[in-house]
Parts: C-alpha cells; sequence; structure tokens
C-alpha cells in the first residue's frame, strides 16, 4: 500500500519566520483533564495534528462531545457516561494512558487499556501505578487493561517518584485534585507543559503549589468547575527543531510562539555549537556560519536537555567538525534514528546509552524511513543541508506531532514538498 512521502532537495538557504503551534504534550492533558468536571471548556492555541484528533476519539468515545474548530477544541464532558479507553484507541496513541487519573478524579472508576511500549522504549506505567495506589487506587491489571477504583475513596497522601517521570506526574495531579486531604509528589517532572496543565486545573478550581519545582503539592477540593478557556503554551520542542534548521540552513530564522526560557538548555547547546542566538520574550532568532562545534549532549528531565531534541541535535553534531558523544538518559532506545542517518553518510557508532559521533563535510541524500516522531523531523533536517535528494517515508510519525511541517520548512526557503501516498511513483523510491 503506497504511503505519502517527504522530498527534500538539499542545500537551499534557509531564512524567514516559522510560528509554532500549541504544544502538543500539554494539549493532550488539558483534554483529559478536561473530563474532571461536567460541562464545556474550550482549549486554544490546539495544534492541527493527529495526536490531537485521536485524543479527541478517545473523549468521544467516554461519551463527550468534542468540536475542533481553528486551532481550537471545545468539549463537552457533561454527556460523560463511560470509563473505558479501548486498545483500538490507546494502542494508537499512548498518551491515551492520561485519561486515567481524570477518570478516577472524577468517577471513581477507570477500565484503560495498558498502551504498550513503542519504538523509543518500554513505556512502562509502574510509577503511575505505584502513585496512584498511594491516593487510595486499587488497581486489577489483566487481560491488557488498566481496571482502576476506589474501595475506600481518594486519600492524599506523600508520594515520591523513582524518576520525574511526566506522565506518572500529571496522572498523579489530575486524579490528587479530587483527593481527600493533601497530596506531595516528590521528584516531580518539571517540564513547562506540567506547569500548564497545573495553570488549567487551578482555573478548574484545584489547589495546586509548587508545579515546576520537584515538589507540587495538591490538596483535595469536594468540586471543580470546567473552565471557559484556557490557551496552550508554545510548542518548545517544534522549536527546537525549527533552530536546528536555522542552523543548518544559515538563517536568520526566527521562531515565534515560544517562551526563551523554556528552552534554556537547547540554546545553550547552540551557541556552544557556534551558531547566533538573539532572544526576545516569545521569539528566538538563529543563524549560523561556517564550521560547527562538536558538543556533548546529555539528555535529562527538565530543566536538563530535552530528549525530545537529541536526534535533531544528533544532526548538527553528524556535521561537527570533530568527535562528539550524546547520551540518552531517559528512554533506553532511542538511536534508531542514528541507523537512518547513517544511511545518509553520518558517522556514529552506538553503545548503549552512549552515541559517539564523529562529524563529516557533508551528508547525501537517501531514501529513509522515520523510525518515529522526532527521529523522522530529524531526517527532514538532514535532508535540507544533504547533497541531492532525500525521501522521507513513515511520515505519518511526523504528522503526529508537528503542523503543516513541510510548509513551514518550505516558506523559510527549503526545497522540500509532501507527496500524497496517491501521486508516489517509482521515480519517488
Ligand atoms: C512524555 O512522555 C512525552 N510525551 C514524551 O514526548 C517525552 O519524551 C517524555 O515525556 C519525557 O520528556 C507526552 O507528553 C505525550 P516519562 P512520558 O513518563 O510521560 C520511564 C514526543 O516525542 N517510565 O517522563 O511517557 C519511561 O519508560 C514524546 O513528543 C517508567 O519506567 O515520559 C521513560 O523511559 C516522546 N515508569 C522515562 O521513564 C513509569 O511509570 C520517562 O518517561 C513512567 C515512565
Amino acid at each position: 500500500m503506497p504511503e505519502g512521502l517527504i522530498v527534500v532537495n538539499g542545500g537551499a538557504p534557509l531564512a524567514g519566520t516559522v510560528s509554532v503551534a500549541g504544544a502538543k504534550n500539554s494539549v493532550l492533558k488539558l483534554m483529559a483533564a478536561s473530563l474532571l468536571a461536567p460541562g464545556v471548556t474550550t482549549i486554544r492555541n490546539v495544534p492541527i495534528i493527529s495526536d490531537v484528533t485521536l485524543m479527541g476519539e478517545v473523549l468521544e468515545n467516554l461519551g463527550a462531545k468534542v468540536a475542533f474548530g481553528n486551532h481550537e477544541v471545545t468539549i463537552d464532558t457533561a454527556p460523560v457516561d463511560s470509563v473505558e479507553a479501548p486498545w483500538e484507541l490507546v494502542a494508537r496513541m499512548r498518551a491515551s494512558i492520561a485519561v486515567l487519573g481524570p477518570l478516577v478524579g472524577r468517577f471513581g472508576r477507570a477500565h484503560v487499556a495498558m498502551p504498550g511500549g513503542c519504538q523509543i522504549g518500554s513505556r512502562k506505567l509502574d510509577m503511575h501505578i505505584l502513585g496512584l495506589e498511594a491516593l487510595g487506587v486499587a488497581f486489577d491489571i489483566s487481560h491488557g487493561f488498566i481496571d482502576a477504583s476506589i474501595p475506600q475513596g481518594l486519600k492524599g497522601a506523600p508520594v515520591i517518584l523513582d524518576f520525574p517521570s511526566v506522565g506518572a506526574t500529571e496522572n498523579l495531579m489530575m486524579a490528587a485534585v479530587r483527593a481527600c486531604g493533601i497530596t506531595t509528589i516528590d521528584n516531580a517532572a518539571r517540564e513547562p507543559e506540567i506547569v500548564d496543565l497545573a495553570g488549567y486545573l487551578v482555573q478548574m478550581g484545584a489547589r495546586i503549589t509548587g508545579a515546576g519545582t520537584p515538589t507540587i503539592e495538591i490538596e483535595g477540593v469536594d468540586e471543580l468547575l470546567p473552565v471557559a478557556e484556557h490557551r496552550t503554551i508554545g510548542d518548545r520542542i517544534e522549536a527546537g527543531t525549527f533552530l536546528v534548521a536555522g542552523v543548518l540552513g544559515g538563517g536568520p530564522l526566527t521562531v515565534e510562539g515560544v517562551r526563551p526560557a523554556q528552552l534554556e538548555m537547547a540554546l545553550s547547546k547552540l551557541k556552544a555549537m557556534g551558531a547566533e542566538l538573539t532572544v526576545a520574550a516569545d521569539r528566538i532568532t538563529v543563524s549560523h556560519d561556517g564550521a560547527l562545534r562538536p558538543t556533548d549532549i546529555q539528555t535529562l528531565p527538565h530543566p536538563g536537555f530535552p530528549t525530545d531534541l537529541q536526534a535533531q541535535f544528533m544532526v548538527l553534531d553528524a556535521l561537527a567538525d570533530g568527535r562528539s558523544v550524546i547520551t540518552e538518559n531517559v528512554f533506553e532506545n532511542r538511536f534508531m534514528f542514528a541507523d537512518e542517518i547513517a544511511r545518509m553518510g553520518a558517522d556514529i557508532r552506538i553503545e548503549g546509552h552512549f552515541a559517539f559521533i564523529d562529524g563529516v563535510r557533508q551528508l547525501s541524500g537517501a531514501p529513509v524511513r522515520s523510525p518515529d516522531l522526532r527521529g523522522g523531523a530529524a531526517l527532514v533536517l538532514a535532508g535540507l543541508v544533504a547533497d541531492g535528494q532525500t525521501v522521507v517515508a513513515g511520515i505519518e510519525h511526523i504528522d503526529r506531532g508537528y503542523e503543516h511541517f513541510e510548509r513551514k520548512l518550505a516558506s523559510c526557503g527549503a526545497r522540500i514538498e509532501r507527496v500524497p501516498a496517491e501521486k508516489v511513483t517509482k521515480r519517488h523510491v
């Protein structure tokens, strides 16, 4: 069955301005959090990406009414009459697990399919389960489903996470807002998306302090109300992806709609590599000329270097003037991209969590396949500067998290086009 492709002809200089969409990894959780209160809520700055459409389907399957507008979604959760997230939906998007906390918080029940692993790792849920059990949730996990109930009700409790898991922090927050008493989450995730979610919950009437720090305190309340409207923060990962494009294509390329403070570590690595950066309240301009300096990167929970920018920065190191080491500390298998970019001539050796990268003078265009969402975007970036043509398959991965990715790059001068499945010919593959 033919599939759509993105075709890139390398070498065009890149300059211009790109507006980033709302943060995928926030809006999915805001949509899930809307389940906590019956009524109508509107979330603005919503990206037009397939994961958001899928979360809409998850909510509709629960009985909610979901209407998408121009970069916004209106959700009526009053008709919600189910607590089931079925396998056929959860299997298509693991982030569906974000309905677990709100369903338990509002209904005291949830029946959610286990998402299973994905290309980048096993994506376990033990921290979600352990944390919720501390709040009084009883689990029966069998036949691929998580069945949650609260035989003695939800009670606030101290929870400490083994690892600052984004998803576990979110599910815990969304259940704890309805627990009786105080919940503290220690070693909590500090990502900007956590702060956005906490802000949304507070707008619903929740009592939350400490979001964005390692310790979040939630005082449960008896009732939450729907949020009339909330604007999602900009997508810092989309922004970082385009900043890498600006370095590769020379720039100046301006990314607007994101707060630079949310990308501090990534910006410091761009500077270390030799990029010039100008920063304003909600925009960042990047340019670069000449050689790239090899730069080591360690992915870590926020405010460390974001794992979701690891593949994109590997493209820069692959073209740098020497040896770099990238250490992936968050996921156990997030180097598949390295195998694909090696087909374009990159010199990368993987040893466990370490990628040893020896920069090459130029990459060469080739047919490649997206291993995952961020790896797919990084392959397109590599194609922007490779010699000749790069044909990227598996672009459904890219469409999960990037709105009009190739259009935004083309608006900055990239020679790039999307070839829909029905137009793919032998010439493309
Ligand atoms: C969120 O995933 C993001 N996804 C990921 O973005 C991002 O890479 C990740 O956070 C880290 O920042 C969404 O928000 C939808 P974690 P999440 O729980 O919540 C392990 C993208 O490209 N772990 O912080 O699943 C887990 O296996 C995606 O946009 C457990 O072992 O991340 C992983 O190795 C990719 N047990 C590590 O922790 C648990 O109970 C971090 O996971 C939970 C997690």
